[in-house]
């Protein structure tokens, strides 16, 4: 049997649907426009399209969105500058430094530098803390948006065994905390595999979900998973280029093969991707609703 593809493309469209709906609602209560400012620094193709489009679906929702694009070689001195502007800019409620920042700049001081308040994307120490703690927080998005995919397609995470690949701060981490909380889409018992893990797929094989983030293509294969496993797949690897010039995307996943013994899987692209976008923009009418003390 073919697993049910969880499309995170129609989910997201739905969660953007109510979001649109609420921005209406501050603008016309309120008179508050959510204002949003991406940080866009060198020329890496994937961050030069997320960036594009989180500004094109912020657009798309009513929230005020500028970009500040800078060249590769911008001192960390020039950026910490700029953060310091908008963290005084009363029109902006959310700022997004898109990473990986070129080598020769400190991520984690220009993450410290951006006001909790604003930290939509939840990478700031006082968020990521409150977010173990289980505290009202921005989540961060992919970690946010694999939660919303789970919880609206009816997948029973309460003593799920979880098995999360790779250990980023971005997505491997956040994911495996929430998942343990005691939350929606949590209570979780939860393994997180990462690059010295032993064997892989002996945990990967008692998994009855698998969150894979590691950016390995197609590294999750059938022989792998036990049969009705929930697959979330949140790999996007550039393996090639098609003839009109669009990267062609895979996985972490096997998607071809595992698909026949899942029972759930999202696909790339159009499964974790749109939520990642459109949890940040959630964050960002959370916090000019927050700014405005309506939440
Ligand atoms: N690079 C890859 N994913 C993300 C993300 O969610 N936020 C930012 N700022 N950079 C990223």
């Amino acid at each position: 049997m073919s697993a049910t593809i969880i499309s995170g493309t129609e989910t997201a469209k739905a969660i953007r649907e109510e979001l649109k709906q609420e921005v209406a609602d501050l603008l016309e209560k309120h008179q508050i426009v959510p204002g949003l400012v991406t940080f866009l620094v060198g020329e890496n193709p994937a961050s030069q399209s997320y960036v594009a489009a989180k500004n094109k679906t912020a657009h798309a929702l009513g929230i005020h969105s500028e970009q500040v694009t800078l060249p590769e070689d911008t001192t960390e001195a020039a950026i910490l500058e700029l953060v310091a502007k908008y963290n005084q800019d009363a029109k902006i409620h959310g700022i997004l430094v898109q990473l990986p920042l070129p080598k020769h700049i400190n991520e984690t001081k220009v993450l410290y530098a951006i006001d909790p308040a604003k930290d939509v994307d939840g990478f700031h120490p006082v968020n990521v803390g409150k977010m173990v703690l289980g505290e009202q927080c921005y989540l961060p998005c992919t970690p946010h948006g694999i939660l919303e995919l789970l919880v609206r397609s009816g997948v029973q995470t309460s003593g799920a065994e979880v098995v999360v690949l790779g250990r980023s701060n971005i997505v491997g981490k956040p994911i495996a905390n929430l998942m343990l909380q005691k939350r929606p889409g949590g209570n979780a018992t939860v393994t997180l595999c990462h690059t010295r893990t032993r064997d892989m797929a002996v945990h990967t094989r008692r998994a009855d979900i698998i969150i894979a983030a590691v950016g390995v293509p197609k590294l999750v294969t059938a022989d792998m998973v036990k049969d009705g496993v929930v697959i979330i797949d949140v790999g996007v690897n550039r393996i090639g280029m098609s003839e009109s010039g669009k990267a062609i995307l895979a996985g972490d996943v096997d998607f071809e093969s595992v698909k026949e013994k899942a029972s759930f899987i999202t696909p790339v692209p159009g499964g974790v991707g749109p939520m990642t976008i459109t949890m940040l923009m959630k964050n960002t009418v959370q916090a000019a609703k927050q700014a405005a003390g309506l939440n």
